[in-house]
């Protein structure tokens, strides 16, 4: 059955550490790439998809980000008194509808799949949408609204994936693809975080899902996988063993890892460069950097 996908969830509980120092007081979510925070992406993409439930899955120490979705009076106010209508609106654009957003607790980091269950009665008993933010994703076409596109055809459940190279199968769930039909794949097995020896391809899940009320159910009966962590590749794993549909869709974009430092800078300098405002004296920053680094080899 088919329905349309209204709500999200957004597990945000994780520890964050391969960002201490700086996430022992700031939740990763809240660092910013350019001038917006990662999770103010997030919330934009799944918006263009249609989104209008957003749910967070939080922590202790994560009340930061409770507090960015709040609405800034007094800020507002004085922009409004110094006739600043552009910074007005941008503020205003991060506003959330009340009623719109919700928070509960993951009390322990026992893995994405347990924060995933976590949101089971916010969520009832609808198909659904997951939204990892540290995954942020350039695209012409947001990603979830061409994975939200792409289920009004299907339905079932799909998951992103894109090609990564075979030393990084370990980093990844790995799909076991049954039919190819270019951008959307059949999935017969999913295989969470395999060497590469061991990985039945090199289509990788990244961090947007859309999927099916049952997940919750299996997640309820789930028991620690790889990492000692309940698995959300688990619970989708046991739907395509019970005979249910589960694609793997290449969506169109490009995928920065910002929950790594690596993918983080490079995000930085994508988007840095991607913005009008910024584009020519950072370039030009780019490009002596470069020719220093290559004078000083
Ligand atoms: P990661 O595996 O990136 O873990 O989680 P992490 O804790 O955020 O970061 P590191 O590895 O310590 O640096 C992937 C996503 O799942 C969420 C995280 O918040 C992140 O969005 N997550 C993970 C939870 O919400 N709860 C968990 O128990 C684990």
């Amino acid at each position: 059955m088919k329905r349309k996908i209204t709500k999200a969830i957004f597990p945000v509980a994780g520890l964050g550490t391969r960002f201490l120092p700086a996430t022992k007081s700031i939740p990763k979510e809240i660092l910013t790439l350019v001038d917006r925070p990662l999770i103010q992406y997030a919330i934009d993409e799944a918006r263009a998809a249609g989104i209008k439930e957003f749910i967070f899955v939080t922590a202790r120490g994560k009340s930061a980000l409770e507090d960015y979705f709040d609405h800034a009076p007094e800020l507002e106010a004085t922009l409004r008194k110094q006739g600043k209508k552009e910074l007005l609106d941008t503020l205003k654009a991060t506003n959330m509808d009340s009623g719109a957003i919700a928070y509960i607790r993951q009390h322990k980091a026992m893995g994405l799949g347990h924060a995933v269950w976590c949101a089971k009665r916010l969520v009832g008993n609808e198909p659904f949408a997951v939204i990892l933010t540290d995954d942020v994703i350039a695209a012409e076409k947001p990603c979830l609204q061409q994975m939200v596109e792409a289920y009004a055809e299907t339905g079932g459940n799909i998951v992103a994936a894109m090609e990564v190279p075979p030393e990084k199968t370990s980093a990844y769930g790995i799909l076991d693809i049954g039919e190819d039909m270019g951008s959307m794949v059949t999935v017969k097995n999913m295989v969470e975080k395999p060497k590469a020896e061991e990985a039945p391809s090199n289509l990788a899940v990244i961090g947007r899902y859309i999927l099916t009320p049952n997940i919750m159910q299996n997640l309820s009966r789930l028991k620690k996988g790889a990492g000692g962590e309940i698995q959300l590749t688990d619970a989708i794993a046991e739907e395509i063993r019970r005979g249910e549909k589960v694609y793997g869709f290449r969506f169109r974009g490009q995928r920065f890892d910002c929950g790594s430092k690596a993918g983080f800078l490079q995000a930085t300098v994508a988007f840095g460069l991607a913005r009008e405002d910024l584009n020519g004296e950072f370039s030009q920053f780019l490009a002596e950097m470069t020719a220093l680094r290559r004078a000083a080899e």
